[in-house]
């Protein structure tokens, strides 16, 4: 079982009282589970700048599933990267657009990488990359 440590943090009202409502619109149950969670954050965002770090990714994309060979190219891409590849889901939003949502392992760079080529093959509506840091590198 991991050890606790408490902490004091001096903080001025005006600081204290802003964090309070940002934490409470927020739904946290209490200061410490969203001091914790800044912390984890931000820790997370700093080992993403580091491309060797370990992460994974959900690159959401919206396309038209009429676009010349599009859903073929995606499909490709995912088979030539399947070391990052993990899984997929597919699901049809109306008669034309597919949004199509593709989970990615690996180190930062090669994720970027992937993903980059995913989002800029043309008929792509809408794109976008979700990186979480893992623990592993
Ligand atoms: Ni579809």
């Amino acid at each position: 079982m991991k050890q606790i440590e408490r902490i004091g943090v001096s903080l001025d009202k005006e600081l204290l009282s802003m964090f309070d409502k940002l934490i409470a619109g927020r739904g946290y149950p209490s200061r410490s589970e969203a001091i914790r969670d800044l912390i984890r954050r931000q820790l997370s965002s700093e080992r993403l700048e580091n491309p060797q770090a370990g992460a994974v990714a959900a690159v959401c994309l919206v396309y038209d599933h009429h676009s010349t060979k599009l859903m073929e190219r995606i499909t490709h891409l995912q088979h030539s990267h399947i070391l990052q590849t993990i899984s997929s889901i597919h699901i049809h939003l109306d008669e034309h657009d597919c949004l199509e949502v593709i989970v990615l392992r690996g180190q930062v760079g090669e994720i970027n990488n992937v993903a980059e080529k995913i989002l800029s093959l043309k008929g792509v509506k809408l794109g976008r990359i979700n990186l979480v840091a893992t623990e592993s590198v």
